[in-house]
């Protein structure tokens, strides 16, 4: 199974900003002050709209000890995730995309970080965040491995933390661009070769649908039994997940656990 690595290096070595955010205004030719103070203007209205949906859910956060931001690519929600925090750790599978990030983390001098890469974060220790979080990364990621992903985020997050998932779940594109996305994610060279003829120089980014079911056992079988929904819409349907995790497993969970 691919974990998509060699992808993200490329993308973070030739068009990291718009690899995060597929607007023409972050391609690398044309990223100027303007455009990258936007950039990051998005994370933090992003930031502001996870911390609004999980206190109307779940009640006052206060400041968060620590947070995980998985998936941080370039800092951009990493950044302002750490104003209102008091520690994060960002987590990447591309080297070269947590480099840009402790450039951006310099420049805004911020100290109470840490960067950590995909295989780090997976032996890692449980129950150590008070936060976690991961926006517009799942979907990139092939399913089997990111339930994985799903389940040692839900371990790593404290009794009484709280988090939010982004997840897809439906292509809904038309049939002709849901076929030609197929054939470029799961057919190696494809996108590579009619790129080359076509001089097209944009990097081609996999999707991939999840099952909101099997998603739904992982978070209650991990304890995290008070969850609530919001669409979502990138080409793909999906979903932002917020969620609480309950301070004692119940028996359902319990049981749930030793069944997967
Ligand atoms: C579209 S960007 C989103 C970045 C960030 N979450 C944001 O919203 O600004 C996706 C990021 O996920 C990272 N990524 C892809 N697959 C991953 C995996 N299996 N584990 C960790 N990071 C991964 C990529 O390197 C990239 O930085």
């Amino acid at each position: 199974m691919a974990n998509g690595k060699e992808i993200w290096e490329e993308i973070a070595a030739r068009e990291a900003y718009f690899g995060v955010a597929t607007y023409d205004k972050y391609l690398a030719g044309g990223l100027d002050e303007k455009a990258k103070a936007e950039f990051f203007e998005s994370g933090r209205e992003h930031v502001d709209l996870v911390f609004t949906e999980l206190e109307s859910a779940f009640g006052s956060l206060g400041k968060p000890t620590k947070a995980l931001d998985y998936g941080c690519g370039v800092g951009r929600v990493l950044l302002p995730l750490a104003e209102r925090c008091g520690s994060v750790v960002g987590v990447d599978i591309s080297a070269g995309m947590l480099e840009e990030c402790r450039r951006n983390i310099d420049v805004a001098g911020l100290e109470a970080f840490e960067l950590r890469t995909d295989q780090e974060f997976v032996a890692g220790k449980d129950a150590e965040f008070d936060l976690v979080h991961t926006y517009i990364v799942l979907q990139h990621v092939e399913p089997l491995i990111g339930y994985r992903i799903i389940e040692k985020m839900l371990k790593s997050l404290k009794p009484g933390g709280v988090g939010m998932i982004h997840l897809t779940h439906t292509d809904v594109a038309p049939i002709f661009k849901r076929l030609r996305s197929r054939v470029y994610r799961d057919i190696p060279f494809a996108h590579r070769v009619l790129s080359l003829v076509k001089r097209e120089k944009r990097p081609f980014i996999p999707m991939y649908s999840y099952d909101m079911g099997r998603v739904a056992k992982l978070l209650e079988s991990n304890g995290c039994l008070n969850k609530i929904s919001i669409p979502t819409d990138h080409g793909y349907s999906g979903e932002m997940i917020f969620f609480s995790k309950n301070t004692t497993l119940t028996e359902t969970s319990l049981a749930m656990s030793e069944r997967l």
